[in-house]
């Protein structure tokens, strides 16, 4: 393992106020998106949809990696160039999803376990060798009466920290990511309490598997109320759990925390990573950055609906969610932003 290749790469991850694009949905995922707007789910509509993001003109203005699945690493463009060329030609880093998603706990009613161990030396390998640079493992945390479980946690975390080793033993940086999901009625203390517990375990079991926390990412939830939760907090105090959660659990020495966006609009999702930064961006040790799938893909897939036609709107409007979450990096993001484009 090259410990300084893997460091160097955590920090280009976070560099410059840049944030990473999530394009890893599975193709049981996508099609779930590809379905509620209509858009056939093939193959061929899922490169075309892939296309169009990698190809965004001014992508790498405010996106220093994209996250990529299996399928899309292995798929061109139209006119014959690997997907991951055209990352790399743009300064964008290659990432990819080596998880393979979650199952039934056995044991554990209503909780999961993500599943992707076996083999995964000779996929790291092979995934090297395509071109990427770093790797990500998602563990689902699920809040609800009685759960989650010591036991659930346990066992993630434990998953979470032998797939970062196998990465970095790979040379790939692993973005860690434990996501306590929003669905449900629970408080804003109670997602506190979860994710510090959970927070806990991964930092435990990380370094009981002696993962360099200078080469790793952290990608967590926020610390905000369930969707469902009568009492929806302010920005400012989403902002304020969420920092004070984290100071208490993630060590100084990991580079970077890049925020997933978990079904929060994504106007909610900028605003909220803003006031971290304008409150706290100077008083914490880590970045605190984006690693958005919804909040940035879901307003330009809308756009282009599947129709090639609407290709350059879906993609402004892709650039315009990248802008607004560097900016958001920087405390620099504002609703004026959004009207400016409307
Ligand atoms: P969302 O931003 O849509 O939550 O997706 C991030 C992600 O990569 C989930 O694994």
């Amino acid at each position: 393992m090259n410990q300084q290749q893997l460091i160097e790469t955590a920090y280009a991850m976070v560099a410059d106020d840049k944030g990473l694009l999530a394009m890893d949905e599975s193709t049981p995922t996508c099609h779930k998106r590809f379905a509620k707007l209509n858009i056939p789910q093939t193959e061929e509509f899922r490169r075309d949809y892939r296309e169009l993001l990698v190809t965004t003109p001014g992508l790498n203005e405010a996106i220093s990696g994209a996250i990529l699945f299996d399928e899309t690493i292995r798929q061109q463009t139209k006119n014959g160039t690997p997907f991951i060329k055209v990352l790399q030609e743009a300064g964008i880093i290659p990432g990819i999803k080596v998880d393979k998603s979650t199952t039934p706990l056995a044991g554990f009613q209503g909780e999961k376990i993500t599943q992707g161990l076996d083999g995964l030396r000779e996929r790291l390998e092979e995934y090297a060798q395509l071109g990427a640079r770093f790797a990500k493992w998602r563990a689902v945390i699920t809040i609800g009466e009685a759960i989650p479980t010591p036991g659930c946690l346990e066992a993630n975390a434990h998953l979470l920290a032998r797939y970062a080793a196998l990465s970095q033993e790979a040379g790939l940086v692993p973005i860690v990511e434990p996501e306590v999901l929003m669905d449900g009625p629970h408080t804003l203390r109670r997602c506190y309490e979860v994710t510090e517990q959970t927070l806990r375990m991964v930092f435990a079991q990380l370094s009981a598997q002696r993962v360099l926390l200078e080469g790793m990412i952290l990608k967590p939830n926020m610390v905000v109320p369930g969707l469902d939760c009568p009492t929806q907090n302010s920005i400012e105090e989403v902002a304020d759990a969420t920092i004070t959660c984290f100071r208490r659990t993630v060590p100084a020495a990991v580079p970077g925390v890049a925020f997933l966006s978990g079904g929060q609009s994504s106007e909610l999702a900028s605003a909220r990573l803003n006031a971290m930064n304008v409150k706290y961006k100077s008083h914490v040790p880590w970045a605190l950055s984006f690693s958005f799938a919804r909040a940035i893909q879901q307003p330009g897939m809308g756009i282009w609906g599947g129709d090639s036609a609407n290709v350059e709107a879906a993609q402004e409007a892709m650039y315009h969610r990248a802008r607004c979450n560097w900016a958001a990096r920087r405390g620099e993001y504002s609703a004026e932003m959004e009207s400016a484009t409307a």
